[in-house]
């Protein structure tokens, strides 16, 4: 595996962009908007001891998660999607029609292809619309955010409309309990545009960083379904269409890669640790958030949790957990926001928000 540090774009580290931001009135990109879907169907622990051999006080005690949310077996990622892209878009006061780039993070799509975005703009009635998916696995949030803020900031864009959606229940093996009591489902969407002055209140996205790391692709993957191992009656009844993981590498490596990468966005930008508000992790397992926690020297109360509730949502987790953020005020004037995630690949990336006090 590789080192961790430096990963991200190349950028003058002289000129840090919240320096930068400071300094003279530029094009920005600002979260305008965000919004979630959450399925109905509620899984508790106690539901999932009639499933596999575990216990409530197991999964708790490893991994924090007391339910999870499973979309119906008609409910697809794209409509998750749709539902957590119109909220987006109603807190953003903007129309489908003001949206010219759509921008889907998801492992379980409604098919290999086309892509879910095109499922998602044609559901929204968007015409004209640059319209995609990008596979980063957890991370796809972070990583649509950069692709997203660079194509706005190209002039080319004004609104993207950017989302995370997993049904990961449908790729999982229900009678593995070292990873079916792990995941759920959902979908995460913010809408991100261009302005010139942002306004008071405005969430600033400040700076991306993103890493990758294929010769870990072994740790966390689903085998199946593409075109090394196509479906056949073979594959599935080898289990290949599930996920399979190795889940204490994958918890050593997720403690070593987020806190580098946190901590790697806030210095290049040089933010101290004490201006930083909120950190918005990945939400996958409670214990790598506390060892995060305990390694960057930052209480828990300054990370955002819901994986209690919610489980491992994947591409939605991050956009999950900042919409309920959002909507709790922990993103407030002057503040600094990171969010930081890992998953398979390995991909990890990181983001640095920031609320403007006043216009620039
Ligand atoms: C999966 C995870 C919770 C397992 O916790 P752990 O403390 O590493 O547990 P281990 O894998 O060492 O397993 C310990 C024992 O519990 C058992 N076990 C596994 N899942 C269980 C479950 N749901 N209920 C009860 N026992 C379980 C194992 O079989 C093992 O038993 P053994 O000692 O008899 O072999 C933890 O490794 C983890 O969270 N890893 C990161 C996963 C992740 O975040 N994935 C997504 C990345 S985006």
């Amino acid at each position: 595996m590789s080192d961790y540090s430096n990963s991200g774009r190349n950028r003058d580290s002289n000129v840090p962009s919240a320096v930068q931001s400071e300094s003279s009135a530029r094009t920005t990109v600002t979260i305008t908007g965000t919004g979630s879907c959450i399925p109905e169907k509620i899984l508790t622990n106690d539901d999932l001891t009639k499933l596999v051999e575990t216990t409530d006080e197991w999964i708790v005690s490893r991994t924090g998660i007391r339910e999870r949310r499973i979309a119906a077996p008609n409910e697809t990622a794209s409509d998750m999607a749709v539902r957590a892209g119109v909220r987006a878009l109603e807190s953003a006061g903007l129309g489908p029609g003001d949206i010219d780039l759509v921008i889907v993070a998801t492992i379980t799509p409604d098919m290999l292809f086309p892509s879910t975005a095109c499922l998602v703009q044609d559901r929204l009635g968007m015409r004209n619309v640059c319209a995609f998916d990008v596979e980063a696995a957890c991370s796809g949030f972070i990583y649509i955010t950069e692709i997203a803020s660079a194509m706005l900031q190209s002039g080319r864009f004004r609104h993207a409309l950017i989302i995370g959606t997993e049904k990961l229940s449908s790729i999982l093996d229900w009678s593995d309990r070292s990873t079916c009591v792990l995941f759920g489902d959902g979908a995460g969407a913010a809408v991100l545009s261009r302005e010139d002055n942002p306004g008071e209140g405005r969430v600033e996205v400040v700076d991306t960083l993103l890493g990758s790391d294929g010769s870990a692709s072994n740790i966390l993957y689903m085998p199946g379904g593409g075109c090394r191992i196509p479906a056949s009656a073979d594959s599935v009844a080898a289990g290949y269409h599930f996920l399979k993981m190795n889940g204490r590498e994958v918890f050593k490596v997720a403690v070593r890669i987020m806190e580098r990468a946190a901590l790697e966005i806030l210095q290049r930008n040089n933010v101290p640790l004490e201006k930083v508000r909120c950190i918005i992790p990945h939400q996958a397992n409670v214990r790598i958030i506390e060892m995060l926690s305990e390694r960057m020297k930052l209480p828990m109360d300054r990370f955002h949790v819901n994986l209690d509730l919610l489980g491992n949502t994947s591409a939605a987790s991050v956009p999950l957990a900042l919409d309920e953020a959002m909507a709790e005020g922990k993103i407030s004037d002057g503040d600094y926001v990171v969010l930081v995630a890992f998953g398979a690949g390995l991909t990890w990336g990181a983001t640095l928000l920031r609320r403007h006090e006043k216009s620039l």
